[in-house]
């Protein structure tokens, strides 16, 4: 039975699809996606059966993270289209039952911003400077940083400018971060959430979102050390950049605009936060939805998914927002992958992977059917979580990361600041394939802008229409399962969970069981409406998910 959510909470339980606007179609030739593409696929995402989709930044960039370096917050970069086209598409979209998120990226401009092209012009200690982190250097003549911090992407967080100061990125140097104690800088980003909500934009995907408080009093503060690789980050409040308490002062104000729309405008946080800070991020007095990475954290093994389901969801309960999942997003390795190692390097995790594919390159010991099938398995057991569920595009045809881009067309700048010790995330941002005998796939009547490999041909979306044992078919069947089925958000453990099998009931009686280990098992009483793999014998066959309902289909 459908259970319809009340119109204010539509994104509790939402399947949200993030489109990456450069990598899903491109409607005017030029080799990069735009909103006209996005318009002319609007029928597929309806086909698809997702509530939302959310959209990675198409403001004007120079593309030197992706888009998430913003020249001008209200507009659309000429390259993807125009305000009208954004009009057109929420329209249309929204004609479809579907909301529209957007990304908003406050924690740094690009260096092409106005507001930095004015302080660059400006001279030391002026209004225009204090918009940014500008610092005078240490050392005699000022030629050292300010302090050591290192930026995300790799290299110090500083640069000089030439009148010697220096100005802090966290991300890429032409990535300034903005001083979030300017009253000016909070307003401007009130006025743009304003501007978007107004356009009919439903909610924000909030890039940082924990980094935008920060101390900088002088002396300014030595980091603290990073945990081990494969540990919980730190607990913080304390950090001198990351997770201050004083950043829900600004989702404060923000909850009070979403709060003026009727639904209230919605945002989720990109919070690296510890668990235990997360659920201020997603309070009703701030963003209202954090992001849990930690299915993509976690190893293709029963204990750790276990421990991530029953961690998040009492977190959730605590909290009062709904969990939210996600197996891949445009910042890591591609779900498909990460289980496709080989069995010595079973730990999937994307930070392992990673460094698997940096060193192993595109090997022959990747396990891709392996992969694909615990893919399918996983997304099947994601999807009957309560919670929302975030997809991200081209998961739904099975793609694998795109592992041996040559060097010289990789764009990331985690892989170009790094002098390529890191490995990147192109690989998972490859344009995706519509048709099998098209040029670039149909993505586009010009060659993509990173290259697509031989492999995709099979898993464009025409063939895998005419498949109904494709991915796409299950994830079609999937979302309509789930729409039918979806229930209060709550889970009950049933007995046959154990350290290979993990097995729950929802309200209503809708069952999900997958089978992480090497043996078939037998399957629960009930008929089975949708499994990720073939059940040879009436058994539930390894690394293989199913939904039981108690009666048969109506
Ligand atoms: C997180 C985004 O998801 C990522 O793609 C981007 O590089 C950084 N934030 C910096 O904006």
């Amino acid at each position: 039975m459908s259970r319809r959510p009340a119109a204010a909470d539509w994104w509790r339980q939402a399947v949200v699809y993030q489109i990456y606007p450069r990598s899903f179609a491109d409607s005017d030739g030029d080799g990069v996606g735009d909103l006209g593409g996005i318009i002319s696929r609007v029928p597929y995402l309806a086909s698809l059966g997702i509530d939302a989709v959310w959209l990675s930044p198409f403001y004007p960039s120079a593309r030197v993270d992706g888009g998430y370096d913003v020249d001008d917050y209200r507009d659309v970069d000429p390259q993807l289209g125009t305000l009208a086209d954004f009009d057109e598409m929420t329209a249309r979209l929204h004609g479809c039952g579907i909301k529209v998120m957007i990304d908003i990226v406050p924690n740094h401009t690009s260096d092409r911003h106005a507001w930095f092209r004015e302080a660059m012009a400006a001279p030391k200690g002026s209004p225009a400077r204090d918009r940014y982190i500008f610092r005078d250097g240490q050392g005699p003549d000022g030629a050292q940083p300010p302090s050591d911090w290192p930026s995300s992407f790799g290299g110090p967080a500083w640069t000089r400018v030439p009148d010697g100061q220096w100005y802090l990125h966290m991300f890429a140097a032409e990535q300034p971060d903005l001083n979030w104690a300017s009253r000016e800088v909070r307003d401007d980003f009130l006025a743009t959430l304003r501007f978007w909500s107004d356009r009919g934009a439903d909610g924000f995907r909030v890039d940082v979102a924990h980094g935008l408080a920060k101390n900088l009093a002088e002396p300014l503060q030595p980091l603290p050390a990073e945990p081990d690789p494969g540990e919980q980050p730190v607990r913080h409040g304390a950090h001198p950049l990351w997770d201050r308490d004083e950043v829900h002062d600004i989702y404060a104000e923000w909850r009070q605009v979403f709060n003026q729309y009727d639904p209230p405008r919605i945002g989720v946080a990109e919070a690296w936060v510890h668990p235990s800070r997360r659920p201020r991020y997603a309070s009703p007095d701030g963003l209202g939805q954090a992001f849990n990475f930690d299915l993509l954290e976690a190893n293709w093994e029963c204990g750790e998914f276990l421990r991530v389901i029953t961690d998040n969801l009492a977190d959730a309960q605590q909290h009062g927002a709904s969990t939210t999942w996600v197996l891949s997003n445009h910042d890591v390795v591609r779900h498909a992958t990460r289980y496709a190692l080989p069995a010595q390097d079973h730990l999937s995790s994307t930070r392992n992977t990673r460094a698997w594919l940096l060193s192993n390159g595109t090997s022959p010991e990747l396990d891709r059917g392996l992969g694909t099938r615990r893919a399918r398995a996983a997304t099947l057991l994601m999807l009957a979580l309560p919670g929302s569920a975030y997809l991200y595009q081209g998961e739904e045809l099975g793609l694998h990361e795109v592992a041996d881009i040559p060097a010289g067309l990789l764009q990331d700048p985690a892989f170009l600041r790094s002098g390529g010790t890191e490995k990147g995330r192109d690989g998972c941002r490859v344009p995706l394939p519509w048709a099998s005998d098209r040029p670039s796939f149909g993505f586009s009547t010009a060659a993509a802008h990173l290259p697509q490999p031989a492999w995709f041909g099979p898993l464009s979306v025409e063939p895998q229409e005419h498949d109904p044992a494709s991915t796409l078919a299950l994830y079609r069947q999937a979302l309509r399962w789930r729409a039918k089925l979806q229930a209060a958000e709550s889970l009950e453990w049933m007995p046959g969970t154990n350290g290979q099998v993990l097995h729950f009931r929802r309200p209503g009686g809708w069952q999900c069981v997958t089978n992480f280990g090497p043996r078939a098992v037998p399957l629960p009483r009930g008929t089975v409406v949708l499994a990720s793999s073939p059940l040879p014998e009436g058994l539930l066959p390894a690394d293989t998910t199913a939904w039981i309902i108690p009666h048969a289909p109506q």
